[in-house]
């Protein structure tokens, strides 16, 4: 009997606008791969944590509300607003809430496997913390006055210089918190976005993929 080909696993990392989301989209469909964007496992609490009224020092009460999430809720409505991804942020330095997160992204990779290839993770520490071991890992990076710009031109009614100075807020706790920082794995590729556009970074993700896991492309 045949035996069954080894799902991959690709960890892409990085801060937000740096165009994480669209690359591991586009990498999904070309080689078909089950994504997950982890950021939105930690949305899911955030948004619990801001109907219920709770701060972010209520540790006790976040950790419990977090036990309560499964992967399926990454897909509800209004878990992309500026609101949801501070407070997002803020509840991400908890070591609890983040080992409750973690074993969820594990689990991903394990279940259902159906016919794809493999799995794509996006978010800030799979390549250094979730999936270590990763079969091919990148890092996509951009300057900070672009990535504003392009999360301005997502939203309504927002001003370019307010999304800056949250996103400066975001960048700088997700990368100085103390457990899983935001970091580019030793051995992962590095995609400085800043002056790239979007289809030259998307094929320059394939390119990496391909040459790290051999794999069939589904699309042209
Ligand atoms: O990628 P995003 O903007 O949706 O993520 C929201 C917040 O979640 C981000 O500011 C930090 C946290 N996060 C994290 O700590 N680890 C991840 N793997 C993904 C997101």
């Amino acid at each position: 009997m045949d035996k069954e080909p080894k799902k991959v696993i690709i960890a892409i990392d990085g801060p937000s606008g740096a165009g994480k989301g669209t690359v591991a989209h586009y990498l999904a469909n070309k080689f078909n791969l089950k994504i997950l964007d982890t950021g939105l496992l930690y949305r899911v609490v955030a948004k619990l944590a801001l109907q219920q009224k709770l701060e972010p020092d209520h540790h006790e009460k976040l950790v419990e509300i977090t036990k309560n999430v499964t992967v399926d809720d990454v897909t509800q409505d209004g878990l992309r607003s500026e609101e949801v991804a501070a407070m997002a942020s803020k509840i991400a330095v908890i070591p609890e809430i983040r080992a409750i997160l973690n074993q969820i992204q594990r689990d991903f990779a394990v279940s259902n496997p159906g016919d794809h290839q493999g799995v794509i993770l996006d978010g800030r520490d799979i390549g250094t913390v979730i999936y270590p071991d990763a079969d091919c890992k990148i890092y996509l990076t951009a300057d900070q006055e672009i990535r504003a710009l392009r999360r301005m031109k997502q939203e309504d009614n927002v001003c370019q210089l307010e999304i800056q100075r949250m996103m400066a807020e975001r960048d700088k706790r997700d990368s100085s918190r103390p457990t899983a920082p935001l970091n580019a794995a030793k051995d992962a590729y590095i995609i400085d976005t800043t002056h790239l556009p979007i289809d030259e970074v998307c094929e320059k993700a394939a390119y990496y993929v391909q040459n790290s896991c051999l794999l069939s492309t589904m699309t042209a």
